[in-house]
């Protein structure tokens, strides 16, 4: 092909690179399965360990599995007394996602497997993985705070692990649910720009801990999972004020977006490269962000979030994504921002690697080609 019939897919936007049997978005129907199963079924019946298990082995677990992988992630939640010292050499003014990216580096250098990538030994590290990530996500977010490590407890699930451990504090059970459901949603989403991350740096037969510390990289960006954070950014710049009723923050996001539209902003949380008619996510964590909403007892914040939905929708037909409900359930908790998208590596860790370990499985060295549109050849 030369310059004039080479078609060029900015952004590989609409390219089919390879075959998953991972999970299946389908953007005409707005619906997601994880192998086969829909994901809001999955957020209703089962629990985050029992869809990671799944997204690994392609089958939910039975009674006995699922014992047995809760016990080792279980045994595996302590942060690791080398890890903590790294994560307390970096500055606090360094993003919480930079402390993630080093975290999963240094758990591969240290991974008595480090240097084996077979399937089984793969498999054991993103297990390893999983349970590890929690205490590094608290612990950051507690340092900022001034305050020390708390244990884990292997009386809990995972989630609530994760909570206990990033606020010292038990949590009512509405509470864990809703970090639970958001758990499960972020877990796997296809091809997406951290997941192909991942499968580029695996394609070139790198180690699983590579491939994950430069998929936290992507994740990073505000185009990706950044977004969750960036919403809040919002809600902080329309003014989050608990002492006024929900018509009248309505308004005040009404007007802050039709503003923003006006001056070509792009807002974060709204719009999905796949997802045009609205994307399959979004009610299961809108039901979850409803319930936090009246269990915290802040309807303005519900008033931000439906005004800044309305006018997108009115002006753009632009629908919410993920992300969207996700950064202000994540705020009514108690997180701090910056904690957001380190949330959602700690769940996306089981997409990652179950791609991982599938582009291993069936590997071709990504590679593509790109057109030329420098200087013709010169002279020095
Ligand atoms: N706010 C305002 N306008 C938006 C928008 C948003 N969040 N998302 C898309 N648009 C507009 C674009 O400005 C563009 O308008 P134009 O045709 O008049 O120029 C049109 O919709 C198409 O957008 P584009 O960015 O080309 O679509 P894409 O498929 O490349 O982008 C995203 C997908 C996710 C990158 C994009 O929607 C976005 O930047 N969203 C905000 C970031 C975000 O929430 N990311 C999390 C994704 S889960």
């Amino acid at each position: 092909m030369n310059s004039e019939t080479t078609e060029i897919r900015k952004g590989l936007a609409g390219v089919v690179v390879d075959y998953t049997a991972i999970s299946k978005v389908n953007a005409e129907t707005n619906s997601l399965l994880y192998r086969g199963y829909p994901v809001q079924e999955l957020a209703a019946k089962c629990s985050f360990e029992e869809v990671a298990y799944l997204l690994w082995h392609g089958e939910l677990p039975t009674a006995e599995e699922l014992e047995k992988f809760r016990a080792a992630e279980r045994a595996g939640r302590a942060l690791d007394p080398h890890v903590k010292e790294v994560v307390d050499a970096l500055p606090t003014s360094a993003h919480p996602m930079d402390v993630c990216r080093t975290a999963a580096s240094v758990l591969g250098a240290r991974h008595p497997l480090a240097e084996d990538s077979s399937p089984e030994a793969n498999l054991a590290k993103a297990k390893d993985l999983f349970a590890a990530f929690p205490a590094v996500v608290a612990y950051d977010q507690r340092r900022r705070r001034g305050q020390e490590v708390v244990e884990p407890r292997d009386d809990l699930g995972y989630s609530e692990n994760f909570l206990w451990m990033a606020f010292g504090e038990d949590h009512v059970p509405e509470v864990v649910e809703a970090f639970e459901v958001s758990m499960i949603l972020y877990a796997e989403h296809s091809f997406n720009a951290s997941t192909f991350t991942a499968r580029v740096i695996t394609s070139s037969l790198s180690d699983l801990h590579s491939a994950v510390t430069g998929a936290i990289g992507a994740l990073k960006g505000p185009l990706h999972g950044g977004a969750n954070e960036a919403v809040m950014h919002t809600f902080d710049e329309i003014g989050i004020r608990p002492e006024e009723s929900l018509d009248q923050a309505a308004a005040r996001a009404k007007a802050w977006m039709q503003d923003a539209l006006a001056q070509k902003k792009k807002v974060m949380g709204f719009g999905h490269r796949v997802y045009k008619h609205g994307d399959s996510r979004v009610p299961t964590m809108k039901a979850a962000l409803d319930k936090m909403i009246a269990h915290y007892g802040r309807p303005e914040l519900l008033g931000l979030y439906n005004g800044l939905e309305q006018a997108m929708d009115e002006a753009k037909a632009i629908k919410p994504n993920l992300d969207y409900p996700a950064g202000p359930t994540y705020h009514l908790m108690g997180f701090d921002t910056p904690t957001f998208t380190p949330i959602f590596v700690a769940s996306r860790i089981t997409g990652w690697t179950a791609h991982i370990l599938e582009q291993t499985a069936s590997n071709s060295l990504i590679r593509p080609l790109s057109e030329y549109s420098g200087h013709q050849q010169r002279s020095a």
